[in-house]
């Protein structure tokens, strides 16, 4: 079943290859300008992104959650795409649906409540809400393709992991049909509405390579020797804001990514403002916050 679902996308996937290919509108959009990077941090201040949208008001990585991130003015959300047993992606954090929906209670015998173990369909009855809040009560988890339309609709940009890709093979090209579905890869969307980002090294070279015109970001914080060879593959590097100093933040920035601008940095997850301003001196191009209405006011930013 899942074979044939990763061949029906892998050809669906190819059946839209020029916005893959050299001379397309995707690849054309390889060089535009990176324009939240402020290398140097001279003269402007970092963005402030949405950590699975707002938060801390409303349930992570629900339509909610987004929707608040737009209403306190938050341009720049942040999600976690996985795949459910037959195929379908959706956005959810954890590798198991128990954390942040009633799973145990809709399925008991389905111990331990992998995404990977559970249909599209089964998740689609789940709340995803209640836990986090009565009021939420009958939100879902999220389809990748309707969450795309959300942030579309609500004018927003996304910052995209690829969660878990070890477990997921072959969900890069699979991200991108979607994303190239719902008009994303144009060059509109790629100079400055999308980063995907993953802890996953080979996750991102192999986004790199499908569709180079897209930026990525590494997550973590690999040393600086390892900088240059990470360079090959991600526009910027996303570390913990508990892992960085200002040397290594300025060191991140004097090496030049895969479109020729120097990395940008993103350090998350910072939910009060003494730590944004210790962060924003260090010169990140971009803050992470389950609270990105707080580091939005300590940093008067956009
Ligand atoms: O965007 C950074 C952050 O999301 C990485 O950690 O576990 O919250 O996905 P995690
Ligand atoms: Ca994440």
């Amino acid at each position: 079943m899942y074979a044939r679902a990763v061949a029906a996308i892998t050809t669906a996937l190819l059946g839209t290859a020029a916005l893959l290919v050299p001379g397309s509108d995707a690849r054309a959009g390889s060089h535009a300008a990176v324009s939240h990077a402020r290398p140097g941090g001279v003269g402007t201040r970092p963005l402030a992104i949405g950590h699975r949208g707002a938060s801390a008001q409303a349930p992570e990585n629900t339509l909610a959650a987004i929707d608040r991130a737009a209403e306190l003015g938050v341009s720049w959300v942040e999600n976690d795409v996985q795949r459910t047993k037959d195929g379908e992606l959706v956005v959810i954090h954890d590798d198991s649906l128990r954390r942040t929906t009633n799973v145990e209670d809709v399925f008991p015998r389905r111990s331990p409540w992998k995404v990977k173990d559970f249909t599209a369909a089964e998740i689609a009855r789940l709340d995803a809400g209640s836990w986090f809040g009565s009021r939420f009560a009958g939100t879902r988890v999220p389809t990748l393709a309707r969450y795309m339309r959300r942030v579309e609709h609500n004018h927003q940009k996304l910052l995209l992991e690829i969660k878990n890709p070890e477990l997921y093979p072959g969900i890069e090209r699979q991200i991108l049909k979607v994303l190239g579905d719902e008009g994303w890869l144009d060059r509109r969307h790629l100079a400055d509405r999308l980063i995907v980002q993953s802890f996953g090294a080979d996750s991102l070279r192999t986004v790199h390579r499908l569709a180079p015109a897209v930026r990525t970001a590494l997550l973590g914080t690999p040393s600086v020797a390892d900088l240059p060879g990470c360079a090959g593959f991600a526009d910027g590097i996303n570390p913990s804001q508990r892992s960085i100093s200002r040397k290594y933040v300025a060191a991140v920035h004097s090496v030049a990514g895969p479109h020729g601008r120097p990395l940008a940095v993103f350090a998350w997850t910072v939910d009060d403002g003494e730590t944004a301003r210790r962060v924003a001196r260090y010169g990140v191009d971009g803050v992470i916050s389950d609270k990105p209405d707080v580091v939005r006011a300590a940093l008067r930013t956009p």
